[in-house]
């Protein structure tokens, strides 16, 4: 709660009075407490590491697979359904490939009947083990005016778009049936709810006015598998989600045999890619990540690396090669990932958007608390990871790097930093000690150059943290409230400088605001962001996490298991949050050189901090003084320019003066780029994504001392023409 606020709201219309007397004494207090902010122009106190700003997502909230993934069509390897038994570690092989059971008197989730189709999955007729299950379509009661097929609705819907072609693919089989297919891209007015059949065999009408936006033609399905590929081209439409893939026949079956039946295997649809790149991303959601200019990508999780159990870990070897190679897997946040977005196309991700991998491997642990010791059952896991790194850096000689030549990408990847594990201050069997032994010898052996990230960080207490190797980094979490982030976004400047260990903050968010954030985060962000910033001899990287939720459905659907993502997304639009835009604006305005600061007089406001528990026990309310103001002061060298970011959680105006030394002068004109709304609840949405977007004017008055009125709620970052 904050005080400040709670008090003066009551205040303004009732007591006049009462208010004149406060804002006299307020001003008194504001003319002769105004904060400063100095800073020495001359003293840089680090170096901004090139890899400051990046990126982390996973598998959550359908963040592929229903949003940067370019698939379209929703459960295409028809394993969404898909019964993967836990296995534990002393039973289990690495090297071994566990194929997934399949109930096959379930219907086949996300897809619909068209006409008299029947529809039912099938393990008998299996592409290859990898995708051991097909969709087998009975057409016999097909005819010219009453067509037979299976219908998909995409993730929520699938976006067709004027004037752009999609790629369909799929592969098929037919038995008494050497027909034609038309594969369409049909419109649904009035809604988009994929029907699914309740058991195979009965049909549900699908009852909307359909209209078919562009169709195709695969002629004579073969009596073996084969792939089959077709171009859909709209014309002059207006875009929408609205619509389905249908493939479907008019005919029954062959001359002589009325009882066709056709076996399909992944269902394929992708329209533009970011870069134009094959299997590639969606080209919004790649633009505004690219408009933020991330340095750096961690991949591929979180807990995704982790999986709930061995046998559900990201398993690499199983997400490279051909996609109908790739068995996928069952991600931990409760959905089936086809894996077609695997390592290749993380790294391809990287490439997209000038990133530099920082790859986490997986270390022994799982989510479920199953784990390996330190010793030789780990050792098959250690060779997975320096073989992963391989198959990252390697040149075309080495093993793994002819693979990944094979896979498209004959040059290899830079990398410096590689994480081990996630999160294992989790293990509380205290494992993680031997096994971070184990894998920094046997890298840093291999890979002398190569920064070890460590996942337990100084947030937790000395017997979590590796204590037989020095880690180069440990990666630190925050997941915060505002208050919560802005009462610690000092702490930083108190860190030991002697440890010659770094900080990388691998995931951190202020969690105000569902499914994205709002004003209130951006502002939390910002004020950690400031003091990540001013702390970056030691902070050497950070990213938010999450990044993507898919907001179509956030009830029952479940597309989003996580609340506080950056960037929301339906079928069709997406939007940046306003936490988004102050990442932005900071890694747009970052400058390379940090540059010594001093306060005087920072304002404070009071939290009064409740629901805190320890050890289960509620614990009674603590009050806390917490800055409300918050600051960082950078050079661009290239420019010359010195960058300030001053944020202003505060509800009122808030004078500063800012004053400058170790310069000549400072140009009385320079540049404001300004994010503010006008109360902490503001938000972007997907009705209304440009509520809140930073706006940068040009502003005079400023030289080496200067006040200037931050507005409420804002953050502000200066440009000042420094000689
Ligand atoms: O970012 C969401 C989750 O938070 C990550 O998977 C995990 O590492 C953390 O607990």
């Amino acid at each position: 709660m904050n005080l400040i606020k709670s008090l003066m709201r009551p205040l303004l219309p009732a007591k006049p009075l009462i208010f004149l007397l406060l804002t006299v004494a307020l001003a008194g207090f504001a003319q002769t407490n105004t904060p400063v902010i100095s800073i020495q122009a001359d003293k840089v106190i680090a170096k901004m590491p090139p890899t400051f700003y990046g990126l982390m997502t996973e598998e959550i909230n359908y963040a592929y697979e229903g949003g940067l993934y370019g698939e379209l069509i929703r459960n295409r390897a028809f394993k969404a359904d898909a019964i993967q038994q836990p296995i534990k570690p002393e039973n289990y092989d690495p090297a071994k490939y566990y194929p997934v059971q399949i109930a096959a008197d379930r219907p086949p989730k996300f897809w619909s009947t068209v006409g008299s189709a029947k529809i039912s999955l099938d393990t008998n007729t299996i592409l290859n083990s990898a995708l051991n299950v097909s969709l087998k379509l009975d057409v016999s009661g097909a005819s010219k005016n009453s067509p037979a097929g299976i219908a998909n609705g995409g993730y929520w819907g699938i976006p067709v778009k004027p004037n752009t072609t999609y790629h369909a693919s799929f592969y098929a089989k037919g038995k008494d049936f050497n027909g034609n297919l038309t594969v369409s891209l049909v419109h649904v007015a009035g809604s988009n709810e994929v029907k699914v059949v309740p058991q195979p065999g009965i049909e549900v009408r699908l009852g909307e006015t359909t209209l078919t936006t562009a169709s195709a033609t695969v002629s004579k399905i073969s009596g073996e598998w084969k792939k089959y590929e077709v171009t859909l081209t709209t014309g002059n439409i207006t875009p929408s989600k609205e619509n389905r893939l249908v493939i479907s026949a008019t005919k029954p079956g062959t001359f002589f045999h009325h009882h066709g039946t056709i076996w399909l295997q992944q269902v394929s649809l992708f329209g533009d890619t970011y870069n134009n790149r094959a299997n590639g991303n969606r080209t919004d959601l790649s633009q505004l990540l690219a408009d933020a200019q991330p340095r750096f990508l961690r991949f591929p999780g979180g807990n995704f690396v982790e999986g709930d159990y061995f046998n559900e870990r990201f398993n690499w070897k199983e997400t490279i090669g051909p996609l109908e190679q790739r068995p996928g897997h069952r991600s931990c946040w409760g959905y089936w990932a086809t894996d077609g977005f695997g390592l290749p196309e993380f790294l391809g991700w990287c490439e997209d958007l000038h990133m530099e991998p920082v790859l986490a491997v997986f270390a022994g642990y799982t989510l479920k608390h199953d784990h390996i010791s330190a010793g030789p059952k780990l050792e098959p896991y250690v060779q997975e990871a320096l073989e992963e790194i391989e198959y990252v850096t390697g040149d075309v000689s080495t093993k793994w790097g002819a693979q990944r030549a094979k896979d498209g990408h004959p040059a290899p990847f830079k990398l410096h930093y590689v994480e081990i594990g996630n999160e294992d201050w989790f293990d509380t069997s205290g494992s993680y000690d031997g096994r971070f032994a184990q894998f920094y010898d046997a890298i840093k052996a291999k890979y002398p150059d190569l920064k070890l990230i460590s996942t337990v960080g100084y947030e937790h207490s000395d017997s979590q943290r590796v204590q037989t190797r020095t880690p180069d980094l440990v990666d630190e979490h925050y997941y915060k409230s505002e208050e919560d982030m802005e009462s610690q976004s000092y702490m930083y400047d108190k860190r030991d400088r002697s440890n010659p260990t770094k900080i990388f903050v691998g995931e951190w968010a202020t969690r105000v605001g569902s499914p994205t954030p709002n004003m209130a985060g951006a502002l939390g962000d910002a004020a950690w962001m400031c003091s990540m910033e001013r702390n970056a001899d030691i902070v050497l990287m950070h990213c938010y996490a999450p990044l993507f939720v898919n907001v179509s459905d956030l009830g029952a659907g479940r597309s989003m298991q996580w609340k506080s993502d950056l960037i929301g997304y339906d079928a069709l639009n997406s939007y940046g949050s306003p936490s988004y835009y102050a990442q932005k604006i900071f890694s747009l305005h970052q400058g390379d050189e940090v540059l010594a600061t001093g306060t005087q007089d920072l304002p404070t406001y009071t939290w009064i901090q409740t629901g805190r528990t320890r050890n289960g026990t509620p614990q009674p309310a603590r009050t806390n003084e917490v800055k409300s103001l918050f600051y960082s002061a950078t050079r661009d060298t290239h420019t010359g320019n010195i960058i300030v970011k001053i944020v202003n959680r505060a509800d009122a105006p808030q004078d500063v003066k800012i004053d400058l030394s170790g310069v000549t002068s400072i140009a009385d004109e320079g540049t404001a780029t300004v994010l503010k709304a006008d109360n902490r609840d503001a938000t972007n949405s997907l009705e209304s994504p440009e509520n809140v977007l930073p706006a940068t004017e040009k502003v005079t008055g400023l030289g080496t001392s200067f006040t200037r009125t931050f507005p409420p709620c804002s953050i502000t970052i200066l440009e000042l023409g420094a000689k």
